[in-house]
Order: C-alpha cells, then structure tokens, then sequence
C-alpha cells in the first residue's frame, strides 16, 4: 500500500527530499565499523596515505568516522542537499573535513590524494560501463602514484535475496515514509521508490532510484581492462575474497604509475 493518495504527490530529484531523513533511515548502519574497516584495508594497502577523498559522501558519515588526526579529509556528492546535510553534521561535529558537491563522472582536484573511497553501493548509480570509465580516469587522475581506489557494489545475489519486492515503511512524529524496492533480473535494474510525507505539509514527495547490478563477472573484467591494478576483492566486510555468493563486494585498486 502507497502512503495516503490523497496527498498532492511531487516528483522530485533523488537524495532532494530523502537528504532530510536519511540519517535517520539508515540508523541501521554502523558507519564506525565500516570507517574502521575502510581505515584497515588503507593501514595494510596504502600505509603511507594522508588525504582522503569520498566521491559520494552522502551525509558525511563515513567521513566523520575516519580518523581526522590521521587523514586529511576530502568529500564531495552529486545532491547538493546530501552535501547540507553532511556540512551541518561536520560543523556540528567541528570535524576537519571539506566538502563540496560533484559529479563522480567529472571531477578534477588541484591537490591529488591518496585514497579515493566510493561506498554504499554508490557506483551502481553509474547505470553504464561508459559511465565507469569516466568515474575511473577522474579517480586515476585524482591520485598519487601508489594511491588506491576502494568502492564497493551490490551484487545479484542481494538484490534478489532482500530486493525482489521488498517494502519498508517508517512512521516518525515528522515524516512517514515508505520505500519499495523492485529488480529486474531481465535489465539488471533495481529501482527503488521513496514516498516521503512530511507530517507539516500535505505533499507526497516521490524519488526514483535507479540502480544498475553490474554482474560481477563484467566487473572484474571491466578492471583488468583499466588503467588500475586490481589489489584485492572482498566478501563484503571480511577481508576474506569476494565469491559467487558475496552480496558486496569491495574492491581495492592500485595506480601503478602514469
Ligand atoms: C546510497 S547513497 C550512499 C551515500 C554515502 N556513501 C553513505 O555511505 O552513506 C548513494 C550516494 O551516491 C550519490 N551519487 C549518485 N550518483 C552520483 C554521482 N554521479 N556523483 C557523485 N555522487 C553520486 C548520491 O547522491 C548519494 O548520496
């Protein structure tokens, strides 16, 4: 069942409406530990890092969860209001980090960093290999020789094992929202619809997201074709090696030199 139909319904753009409540959609998830695992595979693979870079940064949790006495800290997304939100959560936290909002197909720094991190499934946002393949020059030409590449994707497997018809719904004393998750095995498109409803105004907000599950038997290719040596692919959160039932998985890519 939809959220009330009688409400005036606005479609809007994805992560406008959503920035607002994400934090507290995604309460579930313990960036900490996903901070410190990110925090590990860099000490192991990339020790001598200093600068930091998240090209999807959201709201800014996982960047508020790195070790700032370490790393200098970069960030920057697509949806101006994810990159709101993020800034009052730094501010708040009086946390060292810059952030701006950007396209991760299209983006240039004037200083190169060590670390670029692209997490939460954010890539599968890129619906085509073309699309990738500017992400991974922007990357390439954003890092120092040596410096690594981690992103993760969501395979198959989770979207039909927890995607196929999922719905969740959220009644709070300010929104109430409701997500419904379809995937179609035919396109390899999950689609998610978010109905938000804020209990102060009478609008229905709608987003669409459109994410494509790149098989990941194409990702590895699509790596061993790239400019970026392939480190390492992890079972999701493990720093054993991604297999044929890994839900996520994470890469660590190498530049190797220009
Ligand atoms: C699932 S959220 C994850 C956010 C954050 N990484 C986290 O862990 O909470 C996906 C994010 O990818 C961002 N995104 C989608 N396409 C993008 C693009 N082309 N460039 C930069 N960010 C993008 C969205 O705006 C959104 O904030």
């Amino acid at each position: 069942m939809p959220l009330d139909y009688s409400a005036d319904e606005i479609v809007v753009s994805p992560y406008s409406k959503l920035a607002g409540i994400y934090d507290d959609v995604m309460s579930h998830v313990d960036y900490k530990q996903w901070a410190r695992y990110i925090q590990k595979m860099i000490l192991k693979w990339c020790p001598e890092a200093t600068r930091i870079l998240d090209i999807s940064c959201g709201t800014g949790s996982l960047l508020a969860k790195f070790d700032s006495n370490r790393y200098r800290l970069f960030g920057f997304d697509l949806s101006y209001n994810m990159v709101m939100e993020a800034g009052r959560k730094i501010r708040a936290l009086q946390f060292p980090v810059s952030l701006w909002c950007g396209n991760m197909k299209s983006f240039r720094l004037k200083n190169r960093v060590d670390v670029v991190v692209c997490l939460y499934d954010s890539i599968n946002y890129l619906l085509n290999f073309e699309g990738w393949s500017r992400c991974f020059d922007c990357v390439f030409d954003s890092l120092n020789d040596r410096g690594v590449f981690i992103f993760d994707i969501c395979t198959e497997k989770n979207s039909l094992k927890y995607f196929r018809n999922y719905v969740e719904r959220k009644n709070r004393n300010q929104y109430q929202y409701l997500r419904a998750s379809k995937y179609n095995a035919e396109t390899n498109v999950h689609t998610n619809r978010f109905e938000i409803a804020f209990n102060s105004g009478s609008q229905k907000y709608v987003e669409i997201h459109q994410q494509y599950i790149f098989p990941a038997n194409e990702v590895f290719d699509f790596i061993s074709k790239s400019k970026f040596k392939k480190l390492y692919a992890y079972d999701g959160f493990t720093f054993r090696s991604a297999h044929k039932n890994s839900l996520r998985i994470h890469f660590i890519l190498k530049k190797t030199g220009t």
